[in-house]
């Protein structure tokens, strides 16, 4: 048998205490599947008094990250502390500069470092890897990286962040309010440390860019994701969606678009009878299209202890097989520079909520502004009175292109009639 693999780990929340249950309680199983066993050798969190609920008095505690970075006794490190920059960021580029291979949860990073980082770990042969990243559970990165290698990827459409879907899926059907959902959804591990970037689109953001990154051969390119959160949304728009046969979901796409590849993350009105429509709760769900294996999709818990730690641990198990990988598929120095696709020509059909005035000639005006951009309406429907006065017009548009939408929005949204906020919202056919 091969000597052990020295495991480092950084970071004992809830994926670092997920990882080290699994590498614990299935060591022996681990040990046999990997031929050599995969033992901790060294940890590191702030607080070395807090109780974790495992038993971690013999495990050797490093002085800090920086000190973990270097530890002779550590072969991999597994970084689950998170943060695009700091500790987080020093420990991975210090690791790798000191010759060890790195696993890491931590999608902000690699989001915005990883091109960087890539570079130090592809210079020296070393394992730079990631699947905790994307999609908690679902082993989309080594979907495309190894089994979807053979194809030219036109496009991915993921709902990737598993606490906006948890909100989106659980207000839908409790009428539970906002506050009260993320809350829960922080008390069961999923949110991150700043859970703005759940609510805003930011997280799935950061997955989408690295998605793409490995789908297309581009650098990542997370500053070009034309992203917006689950804010807008008001329990009204479950109720509307479903009458006109869809459901809400945030979702992220990274496809082929006109001079280049379009990123967007946005909430989307799904076909209610499509697979898609069906992730609930924290799960989270990828399609991915190629042009050999025509469309693939890819289902499985989102975020959360277990199925976070279990894609950590896939990684370390390739670590300790010998398997190596570029990092993005593409090996670094040949991913090109990333070109983006013209986002006002995506076309689509749009739902549209307005509070106006119940006032004659309001639905005249908002109809001539619509057809002034060429954007014809599918259906109008007007519901109820408000105190003040105000009713709701919710429209559906035909296809029509985002350039058009907007502008014709602006204008309405300027109207005396037309009360803030309004919301839009893309319509996706699968
Ligand atoms: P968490 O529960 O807040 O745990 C973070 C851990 O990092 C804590 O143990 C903390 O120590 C430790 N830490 C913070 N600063 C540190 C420092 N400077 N030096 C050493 N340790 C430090 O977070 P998490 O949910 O496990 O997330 C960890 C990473 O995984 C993040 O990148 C996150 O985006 C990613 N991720 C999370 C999930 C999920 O479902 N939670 C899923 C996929 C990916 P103390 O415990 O002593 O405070
Ligand atoms: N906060 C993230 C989510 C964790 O809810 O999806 C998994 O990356």
């Amino acid at each position: 048998m091969k000597p052990p693999l020295r495991i480092g780990l950084a970071g004992l929340g809830t994926v670092g205490i997920g990882t080290y249950k699994i590498l614990t309680e299935h060591a022996d199983l681990l040990s046999e599947r990997c031929g050599r066993p995969l033992n901790v050798t060294a940890v590191s969190a702030r607080d070395k008094a807090k109780d974790r609920g495992v038993d971690l008095r013999d495990v050797r505690w490093a002085e800090s990250v920086h000190a973990l970075a270097r530890d002779p006794e550590v072969d991999v490190i597994a970084e689950m502390i998170g943060g695009a920059d700091g500790d987080a960021f020093d420990l991975v580029r210090d690791a790798l500069d000191n010759d060890k291979h790195v696993v890491t949860a931590n999608k902000a990073l690699i989001a915005t470092h990883g091109i960087d980082l890539a570079r130090r770990a592809e210079a020296k042969g070393l394992t730079l890897a990631f699947e905790a990243a994307v999609a908690g559970g679902i082993p989309i990165i080594k979907s495309l990286r190894e089994g979807l290698g053979a194809n030219k990827v036109s496009r991915i459409v993921g709902i990737l962040n598993g606490t906006s879907n948890y909100i989106l899926t659980t207000m839908e059907a409790t009428r539970r309010s906002f506050e009260d959902v993320l809350a829960e959804a922080q008390q069961l591990g999923y949110a991150e440390a700043d859970p703005t970037f759940d609510i805003d689109g930011t997280d799935a953001a950061h997955k989408l860019s690295i998605l793409a990154s490995i789908a297309f051969g581009s650098e990542v390119a997370f500053d070009k994701v034309r992203c917006e959160g689950i804010q807008k949304i008001s329990p009204v728009d479950f109720q509307y969606a479903a009458e006109f046969g869809y459901r809400i979901k945030l979702l992220a796409i990274a496809e082929e678009g006109i001079g280049g590849i379009l990123q967007s993350v946005h909430p989307t009105f799904v076909p209610a009878e499509t697979p898609m429509a069906d992730v609930d709760g924290v799960y989270n769900a990828v399609v991915v299209e190629g042009d050999a294996v025509g469309r693939t999709v890819y289902e499985g818990r989102g975020a959360g202890e277990g199925p976070t730690a279990s894609a950590v641990v896939a990684d370390v198990i390739d670590v300790a097989r010998g398997l190596y990988q570029p990092v993005f598929q593409t090996p670094v120095g040949k991913l090109r520079p990333f070109q983006q696709a013209n986002f006002d020509e995506r076309r689509g059909k749009f739902y549209i909520r307005l509070a106006v005035m119940d006032r004659p000639g309001v639905i005249a005006q908002i109809s001539r502004l619509l057809a002034d951009e060429n954007v014809s309406l599918e259906s109008i429907i007007q519901k109820g009175t408000d105190a003040n006065g105000a009713v709701s017009v919710v429209l559906m548009t035909h296809e029509t292109s985002e350039k058009s939408i907007a502008r014709a929005l602006s204008g309405i949204e300027a109207l005396d009639d037309v009360m803030q906020p309004s919301c839009m919202i893309r319509v996706m056919e699968f």
